[in-house]
């Protein structure tokens, strides 16, 4: 009985939609292909970086390699660049973080213009005052003056920055 209520559902199944039936098996066919493939994400350059770096940011979220500064925003010390206008000074690792909009942030020097100093910004109209001897220099890259050049006013040396998941990668000239 069970072999003949077997059969008659077959039957029934292929007189009915043949068409249906066929391209079910073509997509069984299809994916018991995909399963012999190899089924890992496709990994980027950037997320094979994101995984080795994330294992090394130091107890301040930062991680210095040569010219490179990798920098974990997740970390509390980078809580006000969520905000725009909001700025971080990562003194050892020479650079200064603005956030300019809600997609960017900005990497300079940290190294003053005038006589070098690193650790005494202030941002006060869009302009980074370093308070050592109170010079002002734009973050808008006109008239760029670099470190410790004696230069009292122009714009802060900017570095090209990118930004993946969490993490800021800044890479100094
Ligand atoms: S060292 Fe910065 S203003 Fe003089």
């Amino acid at each position: 009985m069970l072999f003949l209520a077997t059969m008659k559902r077959r039957n029934f199944i292929q007189h009915l939609c043949p068409a249906l039936t066929i391209t079910q098996i073509a997509l069984l066919s299809s994916s018991c292909q995909t399963e012999e493939e190899p089924m890992l994400p496709a990994t980027t350059e950037e997320e094979k970086e994101f995984k080795r770096i994330s294992a090394l940011f130091n107890a301040d979220g930062f991680l210095i390699e040569g010219k490179t500064v990798f920098v974990n925003l997740a970390h509390k010390n980078f809580v006000k660049l969520g905000d725009i206008s909001g700025f971080s000074n990562v003194i050892e690792a020479g650079i200064l973080l603005l956030k300019t909009d809600a997609n960017t942030i900005k990497a300079f020097d940290n190294c003053c213009p005038h006589q070098g100093a690193r650790g005494s910004w202030v941002l006060a109209n869009g302009r980074f005052k370093c308070e050592n001897h109170g010079n002002s220099y734009n973050t808008t890259e006109v008239n760029l003056v670099g470190c410790d050049s004696n230069s009292i006013t122009g714009g802060l040396v900017r570095y090209p920055v990118t930004l993946y998941k969490t993490y800021l990668k800044v890479v100094k000239s």
